[in-house]
């Protein structure tokens, strides 16, 4: 029989890079912990970019009934980010990546009495990514460690962190059947595989075992409608079992029509999500991820990126079972390491050999972003091409994807290798107008029409503190991130071709090197706050959009209580076709539409707002205040557009308030401007690099105002006036 126990308790946590003897010999004095825990859950979501980033130890005893069988594993399903393992002092095994599972052996190391010491660090370092991105990376053990006991036969344990069992369905739409083959590794002579029912004995040779399993009339794994599942059983002899679930269904891209499961059309449309919370950072347990497929489920995404790592077994299983179709990827991010090539393949050999069963899972993604900090060079594609081989190599069903910066030229031979491509894009955030996207996607597509593209970023920032009656980009109100997304939903729903589109982000979640928005630590581009307590407007936009099950009807701007014009706009979504608006009790209008309604009603005292859509109803209190309330805004430079609004300008001579374009067209205004930037690009190093010499991007922000560039590089409003003065003496 296979014991299997949970380590949760009994651990001593010592927060010092110490060797081994001492850090058994001071254990006791060490703090109490019990796992899963990392030691970042408050410094690395404050703020400051300063949290504890170095090595730790985790220090238990194992006593003797905990030891039951012939042969004991170890398993740590998340150590962050490289870990080592001693046993009495003596070390079994270094692992380096935080993200997969992996095992050691202790039989034969056992002693009367016996220490398991695990050095965890998360330091700096050129080898082990991820080591540049927008996200915390939280040190400790924070998943579960096991001990696995089994007979001496036994199935495979330790390559990898492989489940021991391997299932491959390929499905035959028109027959309505599926070919299921079986495979296993074990130290036995044969194998009793089980499947469906139908029990099979099959023999193993050098260690491994294969059989095919024929399903008539075969049950799909069909998506959030029907996401079936199967199991797959194998016995030895000596009593070791190993099962998965497993799941049918075929997947396919097209570049004109997108995606296809189980060969008909289906729209990719959902969110990412990062694994961690606030207060516990990514020490996560099974009620936690819970709460999120459930936030997930009623949002009505059908899709989910799980970036930009392996996350927990228990999620690809929550996913499997919702009928959730998920984008898997390694931490390869930002910036290529020429050191770091053998750690991205050992992250995605673990990532595939751990998560090949789960029928969630459709593409495996190389990297992120990995041009935003790296030139395009031999080293970075080479890297490139040996994943996406080992991808294919290891794995035929499945497809290789990769999300690409916005600056990456659109014709960069990186994009040629995995098989199909998606854009990080954040116009109308970081820079540029909204329609940028709109463009880009078609310029794209119109210049690629045998290329499958898709949206794997895109998204705003709001802090649900934050409101204003004319939203802008940067302002980080929760009305500007809806407008922001409305306009995406938009944008997606006209261009079907798009393969898969992910939310950037479902969930606020820690970046220790942010202090904006009124917040520290925090990347708020969540549509739901990171203690999971809030769900901001834009939340209520995509469930309007893409849940169609519970009749519901939302009012936007609830924390938008105080306003101070006399007419305002009440914004409802809604999944509904007619929604009617009563103020203070009294009809006000009904409108006919889909997703967003749009009411505008005068504003005199205190103002009870009921919207109503069938048996679905929600309300507000709003109210007329004489002054702006200024704990709303964040930007305090906000009031500098107002000083820079049209009728302050001198309309014959140039100003802020033109393109860089238009400015560039004259060489006085020339002149001025890209002096400006060479100073400030001088400060941008490589993000500038890549800007700099490319064209696409160049002719981007050639459409962009100067005052939007401006605030886009955080200039402050002095310079803004004094470069504003310089241009209004040029005319035009
Ligand atoms: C990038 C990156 C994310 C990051 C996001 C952002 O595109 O891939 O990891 O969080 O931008 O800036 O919000």
């Amino acid at each position: 029989m296979r014991d299997v126990r949970v380590l949760s308790g009994d651990w001593r946590f010592l927060k010092a890079d110490l060797p081994v003897e001492t850090a058994m010999r001071y254990a006791e004095q060490g703090e109490a912990v019990t796992l899963p825990n990392t030691w970042n859950a408050e410094d690395g979501q404050d703020g400051g970019n300063d949290y504890y980033r170095g090595r730790c130890w985790y220090v238990r005893e194992l006593s003797a009934e905990e030891l039951t069988g012939e042969r004991v594993f170890l398993e740590i399903s998340g150590a962050a980010m490289t870990a080592e393992v001693y046993l009495n002092g003596k070390k079994l095994v270094r692992h380096e990546g935080g993200y997969s599972a992996f095992r050691a052996e202790l039989t034969g190391r056992l002693a009367e009495r016996n220490t398991l010491a695990i050095s965890v660090s998360n330091e700096d370092n050129d080898t082990v990514y991820p080591q540049k991105a927008d996200f915390t990376f939280y040190g400790g053990l924070y998943r579960e460690v096991r001990l696995i006991s089994v007979p001496a036969e036994h199935f495979e344990l330790v390559k990898d962190g492989t489940p021991g069992i391997k299932v491959t369905p390929s499905v035959d739409l028109d027959k309505h059947s599926a070919a299921v083959t079986v495979e296993t590794w074990q130290n036995a002579d044969a194998v009793e595989m089980t499947v469906n029912g139908e029990t099979r004995r099959v023999p193993s040779v050098d260690g491994h075992a294969q059989a095919e399993f024929i399903l008539e009339n075969v049950h799909l794994w069909n998506g959030t409608e029907d996401p079936f599942l199967y199991t797959a059983e194998a016995r030895l002899d000596s009593g070791d079992a190993v099962s998965t679930r497993f799941g049918c269904r075929t997947f396919r891209c097209d570049p004109e029509k997108g995606f296809f499961l189980n060969g008909r059309s289906y729209p990719l449309r959902g969110v990412s999500r990062h694994q961690d919370r606030k207060r516990k950072g990514n020490a996560l347990n099974l009620e936690d991820h819970e709460e999120d497929m459930a936030i997930i489920r009623e949002l009505g995404a059908n899709t989910l990126r799980l970036a930009h790592y392996q996350h927990a077994q228990e999620f690809y299983d929550l996913c499997d079972e919702n009928g959730i179709v998920v984008w898997a990827e390694i931490p390869y991010i930002t910036m290529h390491m020429k050191n770091g090539r053998e750690n991205t393949l050992t992250q995605m050999r673990e990532l595939i050999t751990q998560c090949y069963n789960h029928p969630c899972i459709a593409v495996w993604g190389l990297s992120n972003e990995i041009t935003a900090a790296s030139a395009v060079n031999e080293d970075l594609l080479e890297n490139h091409r040996l994943l996406n081989d080992l991808c294919h190599r290891m794995d035929s069903t499945r497809l290789t994807t990769m999300a690409n910066v916005f600056m990456l030229e659109t014709d960069s031979p990186i994009l040629e290798i995995p098989d199909i491509n998606s854009y990080n894009l954040y116009f109308g955030w970081y820079l540029g107008e909204m329609s940028q996207t709109d463009e880009f996607f078609d310029e794209y597509h119109a210049k690629y029409p045998d290329r499958v593209i898709g949206f794997s970023e895109y998204g705003a920032d709001a802090n649900p503190a934050f409101h204003a009656e004319h939203p802008e980009r940067s302002d980080y109100t929760e009305e500007y991130q809806a407008l922001y997304h409305e306009h995406m939903l938009r944008m997606i729903e006209e261009r079907p071709y798009l393969w898969a589109t992910h939310v950037w982000n479902l969930f606020d979640f820690a970046a220790d090197g942010r202090d904006e928005g009124g917040k520290h630590g925090e990347n708020q581009k969540g549509l739901v706050t990171f203690d999971r307590t809030l769900r901001k407007d834009a939340f209520w936009l995509y469930k309007a959009a893409w849940n169609k099950r519970e009749p519901f009807v939302h009012l936007c701007g609830k924390r938008y209580e105080n306003r101070c014009t006399e007419k305002t706009e009440i914004k409802v979504y809604s999944n509904q076709s007619s929604v009617t608006l009563y103020v203070d009790g009294v009809r006000i209008a009904e409108q006919e539409g889909k997703t967003v309604f749009c009411f505008s009603i005068p504003l005199v005292g205190e103002h009870l707002i009921r919207a109503e859509a069938g048996n679905a109803s929600d309300t507000m209190c709003i109210r007329r205040v004489s002054q702006p309330d200024e704990s709303y805004l964040y930007n305090k430079s906000a009031t500098v557009v107002n000083w820079f609004d049209q009728d302050g300008l001198n309309p014959d001579c140039f100003s802020v308030q033109d393109t860089l374009s238009e400015l560039r067209a004259n060489p006085q205004a020339g002149a001025v401007v890209n002096a400006m930037m060479e100073k400030a690009s001088a400060s941008r190093g490589d993000v500038a690099d890549a800007v700099k010499d490319n064209p696409a991007l160049q002719r981007m922000m050639g459409r962009m105002t100067l005052i939007s560039l401006l605030k886009q590089g955080g200039a402050d409003e002095e310079s803004i006036k004094q470069l504003n003065r310089v241009l209004q003496g040029i005319k035009k």
